[in-house]
């Protein structure tokens, strides 16, 4: 079977795949337009100040969900080539965490980063590598929620020819018979109107597309740590030179 076919065959699959599931999708989306309908009517009835602050958080934060539901079912769905380029792994985190910086804050998650001081530079299109550490993060972050002490740790290093970044969350953890199973399409454990199942899922394809490889270990009631490993790209040292030693550097933003 030629490229084209089988690409053509593997898309079918995926909308197949979504056509079963479009009852829990469309039921998932309205759920939250009923948040962003119930939240805009207590807003109109409220004084300026900080109950004011909380109902806005929540409206953004329930249009963040429709817009990672529609960027998930698109990438889901269509897959294929996006266009790769050199890119510092570390910008791609930094970015990701910046985006849930205040939230995180707020929800008082320790966050910490530990990152090498020389780039970790892959091959990679920047847009799906976000959406896979966003993925990761949303998840860390809805875990911690349901804990007392909340810590996110991410941890980036080079092994061998490889950048490996760890994201360590003091969450629940997943029970060992589920480590797989986490990254199949649909599968969550979240309540109804709070998860499709489909982030890990899709983070898998976009790091195996990318030659990379996406694991998780846990050892139940002691948090989780999500895996990302990718080739990157070969530097020749220049004659002469001895590489410098990675030092690592800890950013803490709460
Ligand atoms: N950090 C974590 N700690 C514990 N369990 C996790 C963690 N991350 C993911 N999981 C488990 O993996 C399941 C699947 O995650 P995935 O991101 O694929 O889907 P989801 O978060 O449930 O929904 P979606 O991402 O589509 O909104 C989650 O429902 C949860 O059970
Ligand atoms: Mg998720």
């Amino acid at each position: 079977m030629d490229k084209a076919s089988s690409e053509q065959i593997e898309k079918i699959a995926r909308l197949a795949c979504i056509g079963e599931s479009t009852s829990e999708i469309v039921h998932e989306l309205r759920n939250v337009l009923a948040a962003i309908s119930g939240f805009t009517q207590l807003l109109s009835g409220v004084e300026k100040g900080q109950q004011q602050d909380k109902y806005i958080r929540k409206l953004l934060a329930a249009v963040d969900r429709c817009n990672q539901i529609a960027k998930n079912i698109l990438e889901f769905t269509q897959g294929g080539e996006a266009r790769k380029e050199r890119q510092d792994l570390r910008g791609i985190i930094i970015k990701a965490l910046r985006s849930k910086s205040s939230v995180f804050v707020f929800d008082n998650i320790k966050v910490s980063t530990h990152l090498p001081d020389r780039s970790l530079e892959v091959i990679a299109s920047d847009f799906q590598l976000h959406q896979v550490v966003f993925n990761i993060i949303i998840n860390a972050h809805y875990e911690l929620l349901k804990v007392e002490h909340k810590v996110f740790v991410i941890r980036g290093f080079k092994q061998d020819d490889r950048a490996i970044v760890e994201f360590t969350d003091s969450g629940k953890g997943i029970p060992e018979r589920n480590l797989e199973k986490v990254f199949e399409p649909f599968f969550t454990t979240k309540h109804e109107g709070e998860g499709t199942g489909l982030g890990l899922s899709i983070s898998r394809n976009i790091v195996e597309d990318h030659g990379g490889r996406l694991w998780a270990r846990s050892e139940e009631g002691h948090g989780a740590t999500f895996v990302l490993e990718l080739p990157l790209v070969s530097h020749e040292p220049e004659a002469g030179m001895t590489p410098e030693p990675q030092r690592l550097k800890q950013e803490v933003y709460s």
